[in-house]
């Protein structure tokens, strides 16, 4: 099958013109002005932008956590990223307690076995190295394309490790051409001002984001920068909110170490108000870290203009608001953290990024595209447009105006983080290695198209 997308404007991580793009197979083959090619399919994409599919290095699909299971699985949540111009991401494989990591891998890809509909890569989530995963099974990892591992400094008695684990994972990263992420919170002082609080009654949602404040996420993404500059990994921060996580990532980053962070989508729009909301409307706004004091918004947009973060994510991790944040409903530290987001990246930071002049064009595929695809060993295969690479890609209307619901979007989340905001540019088509996934306001493929991809090591390219 091939598919010439005539006369739209080709807007990579560099370069902005118009092109034809010739879709040959699985790959891009041919880009040129007036390219004489006899396609199967011809797609007119003139006025309309062609760039490469989103990337998401950050989700929760069909994972334990909070007594519950997130809502969307490989099927809903792959369908929900199509319809958002995500074409491959990175999910979070995490490690059962006493579990190997080849167990753990077995399990998350049973989940995602047939019922992929794009691109998909794991992280380890490094939980246990005592009585589960060996130092030894970790190094081993990359061979299988699992070439990042994520700690978890927060969540005590859950997901959180020591740092004696941390650095030892570190060094084997270090070794083993893995890229190191964390969840910077202090996990240890957030227990104690959790248990202060819920011992004044202080129940409600808000107190999510009372019991962890940006200090502890600037603590610990201190401590992780230092303790991977001596163990010589390199170290990507993830969902990174506030001035107090910036400043140290900016630091670092200055001074040529080998760290990068990357924001997510809410953290541009969500304040600690949300949280505050009436009626348990509040749990739809409890993640972690949380919403932060909203003059954080304008810190993360110079932030990733200033390459100081390198991309944005969306941490998608949805659960519905009626039958699973209410398991909270007395009792703040029940409601299972995470919200939804995986469809509404592109649309809102184009919109409220590129429209509002925040950032440019090339800076937004680079954000969502080109540094993921970089950072996590998918480029030059996926992240841009050119020749050789996988034909991922999305044709978008800028022009398009459109309004963000529950009642519309592709997740089974009950709710959506944007309700009722109105955009201009909306996903005409979106493509997964020359497979149509999503066109005219249709999903047009069936499951079992998406496929797992072994990534590079960290620096590598993917051939
Ligand atoms: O609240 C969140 N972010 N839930 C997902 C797990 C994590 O910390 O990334
Ligand atoms: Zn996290
Ligand atoms: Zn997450």
């Amino acid at each position: 099958m091939s598919i010439l997308i005539r006369g739209g404007r080709v807007i990579t991580g560099t370069d902005d013109y118009v092109a034809d793009v010739l879709v040959e197979g699985e790959t891009v083959t041919t880009i040129g002005r007036g390219l004489n090619a006899d396609a199967d399919r011809v797609i007119d994409a003139a006025g309309k932008y062609v760039l490469p599919g989103c990337i998401d290095p950050h989700t929760h699909l069909d994972m334990p956590f909070g007594g519950t299971v997130t809502i969307d699985d490989f099927e809903s949540g792959h369908t929900s990223a199509a319809f958002g111009g995500t074409t491959c991401h990175v999910d979070f494989c995490i490690q059962g307690q006493g579990q190997t990591f080849g167990e753990a891998l077995a399990t998350w890809h049973a989940k995602a076995d047939g019922k992929a509909l794009i691109d998909y890569g794991f992280h380890i989530a490094v939980t246990d190295l005592l009585a589960g995963g060996t130092l030894e099974e970790l190094a081993s990892l990359p061979e299988q394309g699992i070439t990042s591992y994520k700690l978890f400094m927060a969540y005590k008695n859950v997901l959180q490790v020591d740092d004696q684990t941390l650095f030892q994972a570190m060094q084997v990263a270090a070794g083993s051409g893995a890229l190191v992420m964390v969840h910077a919170e202090n996990g240890d002082a957030i227990d104690v001002l959790v248990r202060e609080a819920l011992a004044r009654g202080e129940t409600a949602p808000i107190h999510h984001a009372l019991t962890r404040p940006p200090e502890l996420e600037g603590e610990a993404t201190n401590r992780a920068i230092q303790l991977a500059r001596i163990a010589g990994s390199p170290l990507y921060v993830v969902h990174v909110t506030c001035k107090e996580a910036v400043e140290p990532i900016a630091r670092a980053r200055a001074l040529g170490w080998y760290v990068w962070g990357e924001t997510c989508t809410q953290y541009f729009f969500k304040s600690i108000d949300d949280l505050a909301k009436p009626d348990f409307e509040g749990a739809k706004y409890v993640y972690s870290p949380p919403a932060r004091d909203a003059s954080n918004h304008a810190v993360l947009w110079d932030a990733v203009r200033t390459d100081a973060l390198s991309a944005i994510s969306t941490d998608h991790c949805a659960f519905l608001w009626d039958g699973q944040k209410t398991l909270g409903a007395d009792d703040f530290t029940k409601i299972p953290n995470g919200g939804p987001g995986l469809e509404d990246r592109l649309v809102m930071i184009h919109h409220f990024g590129v429209n509002e002049g925040r950032i440019g064009l090339n800076r937004m595929v680079d954000l969502l595209a080109t540094q993921p695809a970089k950072l996590f060993g998918l480029y030059p295969r996926k992240g841009t447009i050119a020749p050789g690479a996988d034909a991922d890609i999305v044709i978008f209307d800028p022009a398009k105006e459109h309004t963000l619901s529950a009642a519309t979007h592709h997740s089974k989340a009950d709710y959506n983080l944007y309700e009722g905001t109105s955009v201009t540019g909306a996903v005409d088509v979106t493509m997964v290695r020359g497979n149509v996934i999503v066109e005219n306001g249709e999903l047009v493929a069936e499951p079992g198209v998406g496929q797992f991809v072994k990534r590079a090591r960290f620096g590598e390219a993917l051939a």
